[in-house]
Order: structure tokens, then C-alpha cells, then sequence
């Protein structure tokens, strides 16, 4: 179980580089790039070589810091501008996930407000500040896979759509949490996993990581899990989510709504797990979330060997949906799990 215990994104040993593994090329090859730049940060995030809502904000928090550290020998004025500079662009890499811009700002805040430290005190506390965003992915991963796990039974069988698993966060994951921490403690599941058009991040990193955990693991294309449900023995839809409004609508993978959707038609419960960074509160409803667009070859050339639509064809290219809080059973988070009428202000942690 390799990528249990090797995280999607870590510092290198001298501590000046960010070494990634990089998902475009999963499950074929397990390779490392190395990001050194808020150029490069900026890029591995837009093309998903780091990805999933957690991740991609450890990578930013670690970004950040990198940046710094590069800096670290300019004068104040120029420190200050390009480390603005570099921030934006990795904050604005991709708009859905709520996370990326959270570790961002997070991170600029310290830094802002230690103006006055000396320049190497000032880049420890950034180090500091990361790792412990890193490390409390670590723990909220884990709380919520422990809060998962009381929702499912040994031998159920789960949908789950996208990957938010070990690759997607820190360790365990979030939705794929309680089928990995699950499978430890020798609990037999089956998973279904969507395919996920069109990147395919259901076939190429939730099958990869589930078989590698020694689930039971079977593919379908994402226009199968009607059928999947029509024939009855699956316990709950199991999700990860990019960003929660305060309502509860939540966004995800496209196609996550049709799912859910699916769920309500055949009665069955559908979860979506997430750590508490990444309800934003300030989007009113699924409607103030804003979606990813992306480009149509993702469509007609992205993992095909030909071309597969005629050229010229206009293509829509939602990166993310929104499903309804209505269609949702609960959500889970490391504070604890929420039912509706959703309201994050309880506390839930008792
Ligand atoms: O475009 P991606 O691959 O970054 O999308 C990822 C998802 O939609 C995940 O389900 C979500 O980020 C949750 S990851 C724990």
C-alpha cells in the first residue's frame, strides 16, 4: 500500500523544493516532479498533476513557503511584490476548490502580519504554518474516515465518483476514507467506481488506490450507476466535495449530482465527506460557488489515441456540479456528521 504512506505532495529533503506525485501519469507510471517556482505550482495545479480539494491546499501552503524561500535574499520591497505575485497566481490556479484559496490566504496572513521579523524567522514560521496544515489534513483525514466508518457496515457495498481518496488529501481521503481505514481493519467492502469523464480520475486513481488497499473493486462508466442501483444491495453513494455554501449545496466532480439525483430515485443515502476548511460560508448557495470550465479537447483527445469527435465540434466542459443539499443524506467532517437542515455553526464534535 505505497501511496498510504507516501503523500501526494511533500517538501524535499533540503527543504526548497515541492516533490509531487504526478497524477496525469497514474496508474501507468508512479513519478515525482518538482515544483520549485509559484510558475510551476500554478501549472501542476491547472493540469491536475496535483489535485483534489485538500491536496492542492497543502500544495499551496507549501507553496507559499517555497516562493519565500526563494526570495529569501531580495530586498524588502521586491520580497513583498513578488511574493504577492507568486500568492495570486497560485491562489487563482483553480476556482472551485475552496481549499487552494483558504491555505493561500492563510498563509499570507501570517506573513503579512510577521512584516516586521527578520527575513529567516519569518520563513520558518511560513514552514511551520504549512507543515501544520499539512498535519492537520492528516488528523481531519482520519477523523473523518473514523466518522465514515459508523455509517457503513463489514460487507456493504458503496458508489463512490472521482477519487477522493489518499491522492486526493493526506492520507486516508475523505470520501474513499472509510473503505481505505475500513479495509485496515480487515471490513470487506465492494466499491463501484465511476469512471469519472473526462479525466477519468475514477479509473485511472480511485480503482489504483482501492485495489491497492484490497478492496473489491469494480469499474463503470459514470452512465452505469443507474443500472448499478436498479439491481438493488448498494448501502450509499460516497462522495468527496471542493466546496459546501451554507446551505449545503455542495460542488463536486461533475456528474456528481446526477448521481445523487440517482440516489433519491432508488432510496439510497447519499454521503458527501469533507474537512471543515472547506465550507464556505460565504457563498450563500450552490449558486455562489463558482465553476471550473475547461477545454473542450478534454472531450475529443485528452486519453484517446485518435481524436474521437469531428473537428470543430462545440464542447461543454464543466469542471464541477452542484448537488442540491436536498439530496444529500449528510455531510461528514472531522468535526462530526451533519444532517439537515444543515447548519455549520452546531458543533458537532461531541
Ligand atoms: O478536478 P479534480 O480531480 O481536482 O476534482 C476532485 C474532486 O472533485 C474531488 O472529489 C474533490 O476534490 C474532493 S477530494 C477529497
Amino acid at each position: 500500500m505505497e501511496y498510504l504512506s507516501t503523500d501526494p505532495v511533500r517538501l524535499s529533503e533540503d527543504l526548497t523544493v515541492i516533490e509531487a506525485i504526478d497524477q496525469t501519469q497514474l496508474p501507468n507510471k508512479v513519478s515525482t516532479i518538482r515544483l520549485r517556482t509559484a510558475e510551476e505550482i500554478a501549472s501542476a495545479i491547472k493540469t491536475l498533476a496535483v489535485r483534489g480539494a485538500p491536496c492542492i491546499g497543502v500544495c499551496a501552503a507549501y507553496g507559499i513557503y517555497v516562493c519565500a524561500k526563494r526570495l529569501e535574499d531580495r530586498g524588502e520591497e521586491v520580497f513583498w511584490r513578488e511574493l504577492r505575485e507568486d500568492s495570486e497566481l497560485i491562489s487563482t490556479a483553480r476556482p472551485t476548490a475552496v481549499n487552494l484559496s483558504w491555505a493561500v490566504k492563510r498563509m499570507m496572513a501570517l506573513a503579512e502580519g510577521s512584516m516586521g521579523l527578520d527575513r529567516t524567522e519569518l520563513i520558518a514560521l511560513l514552514l511551520n504554518e504549512a507543515r501544520r496544515i499539512h498535519e492537520d489534513d492528516i488528523a481531519t483525514c482520519r477523523m473523518i474516515s473514523e466518522f465514515g466508518l459508523t455509517l457503513i457496515h463489514d460487507g456493504d457495498s458503496v458508489i463512490t465518483h472521482c477519487n477522493a481518496g489518499a491522492l486526493a488529501t493526506s492520507r486516508y481521503g475523505t470520501g474513499l476514507g472509510p473503505l481505505l481505514l475500513g479495509a485496515e481493519r480487515g471490513f470487506g467492502f465492494h466499491a463501484y467506481v465511476d469512471e469519472t469523464r473526462p479525466l477519468l480520475q475514477g479509473a485511472r486513481l480511485t480503482a489504483y488506490e482501492l485495489m491497492n488497499a484490497g478492496v473489491d473493486t469494480t469499474l463503470i462508466c459514470d452512465n452505469m450507476a443507474s443500472y448499478v442501483m436498479a439491481q438493488g444491495g448498494i448501502s450509499a453513494c460516497m462522495v468527496g466535495c471542493d466546496r459546501v455554501a451554507a446551505n449545503g449545496d455542495t460542488a463536486n466532480k461533475i456528474g456528481t449530482s446526477g448521481l445523487a439525483v440517482l440516489a433519491k430515485h432508488y432510496g439510497v443515502p447519499f454521503y458527501v465527506f469533507c474537512p471543515f476548511s472547506t465550507i464556505d460560508t460565504s457563498c450563500k448557495t450552490g449558486d455562489d460557488i463558482e465553476i471550473e470550465m475547461r477545454s473542450g479537447e478534454e472531450l475529443t483527445e485528452q486519453f484517446f489515441e485518435k481524436r474521437i469527435a469531428p473537428r470543430g465540434v462545440k464542447c461543454l466542459d464543466p469542471a464541477f456540479d452542484v448537488t442540491p443539499a436536498e439530496l444529500i443524506t449528510a455531510i461528514v467532517t472531522e468535526k462530526g456528521i451533519y444532517y439537515p437542515p444543515f447548519d455549520f455553526g452546531e458543533d458537532k464534535s461531541e
